[in-house]
């Protein structure tokens, strides 16, 4: 059973139907589901996998807005305010999405006005969670800011193991210092720092949070 917000305060009935009436897609590692400036008429659900979402500059640098996992929705901002797609989406992990037509989802948030109220919560947390992100890039150094990205990461993607808890976020280097907004080079060097003091163990695109509780105090 996949849980979303598209899917909160729906009874099964209305939720079975609404996942019947979307396509479902697999896509594998490298794929791009759409691109920033696009006109999009659909929104995604994840239901396996890893998607990220990004934007590049002028001078083709690429910034990480997020990484998504199940049960979180994309492709949504151009139905709520028409207008291109302000991010692209490419899949990091094999993945399993649930595509649904924009003029669909309309027809379902007039018949079911509580769907529209979380998916105003989802939208509300995401900025809550953006802002937090933009207050970091002025006020928090690449160290901080590193704990915090694998420290939300590990509340997607991450496994309890005997020795702390094991996140395979699937993003190479460059990809992570994405996320971060800094270079691969001072990315690379705060987490051989973490490595070095006993926070975490790196293994290739996996991290197991040893010391969780230095980590959220660096994040802060
Ligand atoms: P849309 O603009 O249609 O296409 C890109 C999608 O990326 C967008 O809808 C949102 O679903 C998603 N998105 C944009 N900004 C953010 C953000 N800051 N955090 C998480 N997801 C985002």
């Amino acid at each position: 059973m996949l849980t979303a917000p598209l899917f909160a305060g729906m009874d099964e009935g209305s939720s079975t139907a609404l996942i019947a009436s979307m396509k479902v897609l697999d896509v594998t590692r490298g794929e791009v589901l759409f691109h920033e400036g696009e006109p999009g008429d659909r929104l995604y659900l994840v239901r396996d996998g890893k998607i990220k979402l990004g934007r590049r500059s002028n001078d083709g640098r690429e910034n990480l807005l997020a990484v998504l996992g199940p049960g979180e929705m994309f492709g949504e901002l151009s139905l709520f305010d028409p207008g291109p797609r302000t991010a692209t989406a490419t899949v990091v992990a094999d993945a399993v999405v649930l595509e649904l037509g924009h003029h669909d989802l309309v027809t379902w948030l007039a018949d079911k006005p509580t769907v529209a109220e979380h998916l105003l919560q989802a939208l509300a947390r995401r900025l809550r969670r953006t802002n937090e992100a933009l207050a970091d890039l002025v006020f928090s150094d690449v160290p901080g800011r590193v704990a915090k990205a694998l420290l939300d990461l590990s509340t997607r993607f991450g496994q309890p193991v005997d020795e702390g808890i094991r996140v395979a976020h699937d993003l190479t280097q460059e990809e992570l210092a994405q996320l971060v907004g800094a270079s691969r080079e001072t990315v690379n060097k705060a987490l051989a720092d973490f490595a070095a003091r006993g926070w975490v163990r790196r293994e290739g695109r996996a991290v197991v949070l040893l010391d969780v509780d230095r980590l959220e105090r660096r994040a802060r």
